[in-house]
């Protein structure tokens, strides 16, 4: 698929391609974590966080990140990602331990690789976006900003196809659908927008994990009718679990790798899944199950704990 008609924004209807005619997609394979020493819960961002200002225990939640920065080591190990790195946390930055959320990575063409930063809907999230341009300055990324987009929240919203050059973004609660409009202008690329809208699933990481080119398992609460016919046009297999699993045990917010090189894939989710596991045993996944329930506290788990990037 070539034709310029083709790299734009689709919210509804049917689709002009199918995945077979879009061009493949290398994968990153290195992982970011940012250093959580200091994590905590200040104000309430979204529901996950209500009330639970006065319940982290915040040694417990050093050691959930030590141990989730142990497996990403083991899948280093194993061959499944290639390389492991670590940000320092900010004082003042209470959030930055979620590190998929201030930039958008991404490798253009002639291995050219550019870094968005996102406009965080909170301002204390504003903060840690300029640590991250740095930070992939020195990786020698070349940052670009949204012209006309308020709100982007990174890889918490905009999720590749496996393998495959198309994006799925998330909008309603923390970006703009302007932000895919941009973004697939300026990187030749088709964006199925999908609204989000149930205040559980906030950001397109907490409800929608792609398994494999033909395969994703999602929570239907989280879309829209559009948005779900959109996604059945683009995965053969669409996995639904159920929505009290999902919200419980935030196992759609599971990070599953699929290292094209060595053809391994595993998958890392919180702990208490029963709908997820099973999806993900039948797709031949490799299982790490963590305990990240002091992040859940703050509305997160796995996926939104590291960044990919090239
Ligand atoms: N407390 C953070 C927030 O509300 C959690 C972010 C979780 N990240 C994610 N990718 N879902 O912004």
């Amino acid at each position: 698929m070539t034709s310029a008609e083709n790299f734009k924004v689709y919210t509804t209807g049917k689709l002009p391609f199918t995945i077979n005619d879009l061009k493949r997609r290398e994968e990153p394979l290195q992982v970011l974590m940012c250093s959580p020493e200091y994590f905590d819960i200040i104000d309430v961002k979204n529901v996950h966080m209500e009330g639970m200002a006065q319940q982290l225990n915040k040694e417990l939640a050093l050691k959930q990140w030590s141990d989730l920065k142990f497996v990403y080591a083991q899948l280093l190990d194993q061959g499944l990602i290639e390389g492991l790195k670590i940000i320092l946390g900010v004082k003042g930055c209470e959030d930055m331990v979620f590190c998929a959320n201030q930039t958008f990575p991404w490798m253009g063409p002639n291995q050219k690789r550019e870094v968005w930063m996102s406009r965080m809907r909170h301002p204390s999230r504003q903060r840690e976006v300029p640590f991250f341009e740095n930070y992939f300055l020195e990786m020698g990324y070349q940052p670009r900003h949204f012209a006309k987009t308020p709100l982007f929240e990174g890889m918490g919203d905009t999720i590749p196809h496996p393998g495959k050059l198309l994006l799925y973004g998330g909008y309603g609660h923390r970006s703009n659908k302007t932000a895919y409009e941009e973004l697939s202008e300026q990187l030749s690329v088709p964006v199925i927008a999908l609204e989000l809208i149930n205040e559980n699933f906030y950001h397109l990481d907490t409800c929608f994990v792609p398994l494999s080119e033909t395969q994703v398992m999602l929570c239907k609460e989280a879309f829209t009718e559009e948005g779900l016919a959109l996604i059945h046009q683009c995965f053969e297999e669409v996995l639904e679990i159920p929505m009290e699993e999902a919200i419980a045990t935030f196992c759609l917010n599971a990070h599953v790798v699929n290292n094209q090189k060595t053809n391994k894939k595993a998958a890392i989710l919180q702990l208490g899944s029963v709908a997820a596991k099973a999806a993900l045993n039948k797709c031949g996944y490799t299982i790490f199950e963590v305990e990240t329930s002091e992040y859940m506290k703050s509305g997160g788990s796995v996926f939104c704990m590291k960044m990919m990037f090239f």
